[in-house]
């Protein structure tokens, strides 16, 4: 299937990141220092919505139980927490994007 639009440089003016909808995948897509990346919108932990989290210092923070995952690579950097028991989590997947003109395309594979 290939690259795929899914949003406009500009639209990243006055904020760093943007839920979008590819094939029914939501994907979380983030601008870090003038670069563009994407990962599953979807915490592999529970399932949490990565972009209602923070993104800090490239790193996301899954608002549900706290697991952090590398905004460009989609590595999982931070134990998820339930209480005070510290769990394993997944990385999270990753999605090749690339810009023409003014777009940003994600490649969402098949
Ligand atoms: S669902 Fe994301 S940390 Fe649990």
């Amino acid at each position: 299937m290939g690259y795929k639009k899914v949003a406009e440089i500009q639209e990243f003016d006055k904020t760093d990141k943007k839920l979008v909808v590819v094939n029914e995948q939501e994907i979380l897509l983030t601008k870090i220092e003038n670069g563009f990346y994407a990962i599953s919108n979807k915490c592999p932990h529970m399932g949490g919505s990565l972009f209602k989290g923070t993104l800090e210092a490239g790193v996301v923070t899954c608002p549900r139980h706290g697991s952090k995952f590398d905004a460009k690579t989609g590595k999982a950097v931070g134990k998820p927490k339930i209480l005070f028991l510290k769990f394993d989590v997944d990385d999270d997947r990753s999605y090749s994007v690339k810009l023409e003109d003014k777009d940003i395309l994600i490649d969402v594979g098949e």
